[in-house]
């Protein structure tokens, strides 16, 4: 029995190749596995807040000093925490926005990783990511196709997020390119034959 935690991030609602990229890999999963839920979090319909004073200061507080008005300024950071903990699988969808990643998903990693959270140090000072059992998958939808040898940003960049501070390494990249070309169709079945 599989929990899914299925991020969105795209504005372009039904329209969104990333979207669609990312609910076919879950239709891939769930023929594959069985499903106990799927939480769906749209970053686009329901955005994150972004760190401001008040919040970042809550972030660094020791839980012991927390009081009603932490629970206010946590209390985003604190669900989203929570649908990651419940969720054996993360499907994230992303467009490109020159050359990185959605901002709304920017804005989810900045309210989501935390230390004494997601990460913890040990004696050693090293850091200890405290999901390590969970697994990613990645669509990243793009404009136009990649050129042989240039780096793919988004993919290097969530993979050494989640590895670095959340101990997840097993994250398998998706890609749909040359979305914005005349006449293009979605074939999520092709990008996905090797599922
Ligand atoms: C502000 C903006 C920046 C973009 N930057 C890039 C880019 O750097 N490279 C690219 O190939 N496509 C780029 N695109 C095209 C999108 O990646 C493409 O439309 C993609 O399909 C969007 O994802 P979605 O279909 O999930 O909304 C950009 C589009 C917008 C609106």
């Amino acid at each position: 029995m599989k929990n899914i935690l299925h991020i969105t991030s795209s504005a372009r609602g039904e329209l969104s190749y990333s979207t669609g990229l990312s609910s076919a890999i879950i239709e891939k999963i769930s023929q594959q596995n069985t499903i106990s839920q799927i939480t769906v979090r749209d970053l686009v319909k329901d955005t994150p807040p972004h760190a401001d004073e008040m919040s970042i200061h809550e972030f660094y507080k020791h839980p012991n000093l927390y009081d009603e008005q932490s629970k206010k300024l946590l209390s985003y950071a604190n669900t989203i925490v929570n649908e990651v903990c419940e969720a054996d699988i993360i499907v994230i969808g992303t467009p490109m926005f020159n050359l990185g990643l959605s901002t709304p998903l920017k804005a989810w990693l900045d309210q989501l990783i935390r230390a004494g959270v997601t990460y913890i140090f040990d004696e050693q000072w090293n850091r200890v990511g405290q999901f390590q059992d969970k697994k990613v998958y990645l669509a990243i939808a793009s404009g136009g196709k990649s050129i042989d040898g240039a780096p793919d940003y988004i993919s290097a960049y969530l993979k050494d997020v989640f590895r670095s501070y959340m101990g997840i390494t097993d994250v398998e990249t998706y890609h749909i390119e040359g979305t914005m070309e005349n006449g293009f169709t979605a074939d999520y079945e092709s990008i996905l034959k090797e599922f």
